[in-house]
């Protein structure tokens, strides 16, 4: 199972040979993504270009913020950015320097204005740098304008809709003169179409996100992302498909299908699917070794789903089945269309289908109204389930959801005081489960050199933990068996074992 480049190769020599085919003499085509190779091609000659006059290459620096759909459309974006001939960099002094944004919590949102203060200096020094934007933020109402307001510097806004014009927005940017100073900023309230067939950069070499389905359509009362990412929409079994089983030729063993709700896969195409049958064609792809997905809805969540889980050889033993509350009248509230019981009740059968399963979830706490008695139901699911491991959230009110104009917001003290309690139950119980897996052998994938302690390396077992064990640089991408020896926490020390 080593990784062959052969499929690499073919794939960038596909794109190339797309390239190579665009006549820069025609105006450019209407159609997509043929457009964007258009301009792709034109910011390549400008880039080459400009290189020879600076005597030096250009540089691209993409921060991510958020979720795994954020770091997936900035594999997209840094594709683009490498076909035309930017090389990725983490300095600050980039000629390029992109931040794709989250609001998910307004945290998030802070970080961001902290950073383009920080760029002042540096673009006074690079007057030829191109500060962009884009992501979840930029989708919110009173951003852009704030931006526009406060900070001058930035050159180029986009949002998620629209993220595949990157090329065609980044060559009014750079290539029409009379633009130059102006801030050129494109946001679409709405997807029109999936476009498909673009530039991709891969993080990991042999593990990579692949988008089942955009947008969400839940309104969880307390979450902005339908807002910012628009309805639901599925990509085509057969795109999917495609794109796996290119990824695949090109050394990739594991698979992330990424969507806000894929238990819900499927249903508005023109020729429905569900979302366990997607995953029995997946499995069916040759060479391709591991299957992950997030994020699962509760209410979603369908026997066929837990029946192709049981049988499924790739399907790692992992879910993340997001609780948010254990009360069922908060549920409610939440708009989650789930019960305490009925939650606890799924986690049963899905527990009697795969018991060795690895359950993770995300619990949010002081949402407007939560009282004591709603906590300790948290607790209480907590308790009971034992999740492997979770996220828990301080409630961040965001502008324009229902639960923002909701009265009882609860004080900051009396939420930071739950926090605190519900993270140490979380962590105790994610020690006890760790010390219960050692002493056990694990398929782990390889994912690094260990950068802290020279001699080890660092991999992933199907049920998501994180194993360092003794190994070099020849065992990255591969699956090998691991002794779990000791348990740290949320990692293992382990011992690579000789094969059975
Ligand atoms: N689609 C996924 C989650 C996307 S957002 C799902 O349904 O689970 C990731 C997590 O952020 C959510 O699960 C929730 O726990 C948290 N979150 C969302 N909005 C929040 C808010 N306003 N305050 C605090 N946490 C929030
Ligand atoms: Fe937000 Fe709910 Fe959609 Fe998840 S399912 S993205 S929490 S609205
Ligand atoms: Fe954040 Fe957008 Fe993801 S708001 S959590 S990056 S979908």
């Amino acid at each position: 199972m080593m990784m062959g480049n052969t499929g690499e190769v073919m794939n960038r020599a596909e794109m190339e040979a797309r390239l190579a085919e665009v006549d820069l003499t025609l105006p450019p085509p209407e159609r997509e993504p043929e457009r964007q190779y258009y301009f792709i091609r034109r910011l390549r000659e400008w880039a080459d270009h400009r290189k020879e006059e600076l005597g030096r290459t250009l540089t691209a620096n993409i921060t991510t913020f958020g979720c795994q759909m954020n770091a997936r459309d900035s594999e997209k974006i840094q594709g683009i950015m490498q076909m035309i001939g930017y090389e990725e960099t983490d300095s600050n002094s980039a000629d390029f320097i992109l931040y794709n944004t989250c609001t998910v919590r307004e945290n998030a949102n802070l970080k961001v204005y902290g950073r383009l203060g920080q760029l002042k200096k540096e673009k006074q020094e690079n007057p030829d740098m191109v500060i962009a934007l884009c992501g979840c933020m930029m989708q919110e109402k009173g951003v852009v304008d704030k931006i526009r307001q406060s900070y001058r510097n930035v050159d180029l806004i986009f949002g998620t809709h629209n993220l595949y014009k990157l090329a065609e927005l980044l060559a009014v940017k750079l290539l029409d003169q009379p633009q130059r100073k102006k801030m050129v900023v494109d946001i679409w309230e709405d997807a029109a179409e999936i476009v498909e067939d673009l530039p991709k950069e891969r993080k990991y070499s042999f593990k990579s996100g692949v988008n089942i389905m955009f947008g969400c359509n839940n309104f969880c009362s307390y979450c902005i992302v339908p807002y910012v990412r628009g309805r639901e929409r599925s990509r085509e079994p057969e795109d999917i498909l495609e794109e796996i089983g290119s990824l695949v030729r090109d050394g990739v063993v594991e698979v992330m299908l990424l969507g806000q709700n894929v238990n819900s896969y499927g249903k508005n195409l023109k020729n429905p699917i569900s979302f366990g049958e997607l995953l029995r064609r997946v499995e069916r792809i040759e060479g391709l070794e591991r299957i992950r997905f997030m994020t699962s809805h509760p209410k979603d969540l369908s026997d066929e789903l837990i029946q192709v889980m049981g049988e499924s050889k790739k399907i790692c033993r992992q879910m993340h089945l997001p609780l948010q509350s254990g009360s069922s009248r908060l549920l409610q509230v939440m708009n989650r269309h789930y019960t305490k019981e009925e939650y606890l009740a799924l986690v049963d059968k899905i527990r009697r289908a795969v018991p060795d399963i690895a359950l993770t979830t995300d619990i949010i706490v002081g949402f407007p109204g939560e009282t004591e008695e709603d906590f300790a139901d948290t607790l209480d699911v907590v308790e009971r389930v034992r999740y492997d491991s979770a996220f828990t959230f301080l409630y961040s009110k965001r502008t324009g959801t229902p639960a923002a104009s909701m009265e009882e917001q609860v004080p900051q003290d009396v939420a930071k005081r739950r926090f605190d309690t519900l993270l140490s139950l979380v962590q105790k119980i994610s020690g006890e489960k760790t010390a219960q897996a050692v002493g056990t052998v694990q398929e782990v994938l390889v994912e690094e050199v260990n950068d802290q302690e020279e001699g080890l390396v660092t991999g992933r077992t199907s049920q998501n933990y994180l194993v360092h064990f003794p190994g070099d640089g020849s065992l990255v991408g591969r699956i090998v068996p691991v002794y779990l020896e000791e348990s740290k926490g949320f990692y293992f020390m382990g011992r690579k074992c000789v094969k059975k």
